[in-house]
């Protein structure tokens, strides 16, 4: 196979991207997106400030138009995100307690059932632990109790039963790290209990001060012990030349080494579409050149 996606699918697995919907305009974006890709995650969309702007009212126009598009192309998409204390609208972050607790699981049913039967996977809750200690991370979703993050999940598993459920988050590529433990005795205690829950997403968002760790499959591995699925979510790896290379070649024998992981996402298409103010963190350059990176990752999947 040639392309990332049709390489990936012999391998039983997906290779999809984050999409920013304002750049479908832009032919050499759309033409790599429509040719390289076969799962796609909105980069802002479908977060609650843009699908949710005022209480009650959604407005779903513009993240529609990702599912129109994954259909044209034969890619599925990755629902980013029902359950975070980021990128919440205003009057979201104004709201405690039980109103705060209702108006998640309302925000979680809604969007659900709008997408019934469209969503290969939804990053149900992003980024619920600290990045140091282990714990929770404070929020205004964590004040409401310890069991928001299940509350989230029962309440998703009801919406749509189709969707895989997951859980998502940055910093929890090394195994030896508190916060992938703390995710991991999360997940543990879900499975444990019957709380639903299909997958953990890792970012993988790899720079100098979260490189990528030698441990990454064996973090993988003992997740998908657990009984969940693993996807690689967000991948982004800082650097350039034969170094990155190598890095995202090393990622993708990973996931492939490990039974249950579906699929990697990269976070943007060209390195000018990152979301990093700086560097070259991904598979194309700015002129939609393919890199050495894109080579690394092609050919581990078996393609060229
Ligand atoms: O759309 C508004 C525009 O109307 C306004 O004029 C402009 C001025 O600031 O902001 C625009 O919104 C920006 C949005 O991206 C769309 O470009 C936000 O300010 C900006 O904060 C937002 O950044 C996004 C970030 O999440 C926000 O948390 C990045 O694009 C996106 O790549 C990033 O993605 C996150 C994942 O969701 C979760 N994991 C980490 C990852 C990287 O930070």
């Amino acid at each position: 196979a040639s392309t990332l996606g049709a390489a990936a699918a012999e391998k039983g697995r997906y290779f999809g991207t984050a999409v920013s919907l304002n750049k479908l305009s832009d032919s050499t974006y759309s033409t790599i997106l429509n040719r390289e890709f076969n799962m796609l995650t909105a980069e802002n969309e479908m977060k609650i400030d843009a699908l949710e702007p005022n209480q009650n009212q959604f407005n779903f126009t513009t993240a529609d138009r990702l599912i129109t598009r994954a259909n044209e192309i034969g890619a599925k998409v990755r629902g980013h995100t029902l359950a975070w204390h980021s990128q919440q609208p205003g009057w979201m972050q104004s709201l405690s307690g039980t109103a705060l607790r209702s108006a998640m699981k309302n925000h979680i049913t809604q969007v659900m059932t709008h997408y019934k039967g469209k969503i290969h996977s939804w990053d149900v809750v992003n980024e619920a632990f600290d990045d140091s200690t282990g714990g929770r991370r404070d929020s205004n979703l964590q004040r409401t109790g310890n069991d928001w993050i299940e509350d989230a999940f029962v309440t998703a598993r009801a919406a749509d039963p189709a969707a895989k459920l997951c859980y998502n988050d940055y910093n929890t590529d090394n195994w030896s790290w508190a916060k992938t433990q703390g995710v991991y005795n999360l997940v543990k205690d879900f499975k444990a209990r019957g709380v639903p829950i299909d997958c953990v997403g890792f970012q993988s968002h790899f720079n100098s001060g979260s490189p990528y760790p030698s441990n990454y499959r064996t973090t993988l591995q003992n997740f998908a012990a657990l009984g969940v699925d693993v996807q690689i979510t967000e991948l982004d790896i800082e650097g350039s030349g034969s170094t990155q290379a190598t890095t995202y070649g090393n990622v993708t024998n990973d996931c492939l080494a490990v039974a249950r992981c579906n699929g990697i996402t990269v976070w943007g298409i060209r390195d000018t579409d990152s979301w990093r103010a700086s560097g070259t963190p991904l598979l194309f350059d700015g002129s939609g050149n393919p890199k050495q990176a894109y080579t690394a990752v092609l050919t581990a999947l078996g393609g060229g």
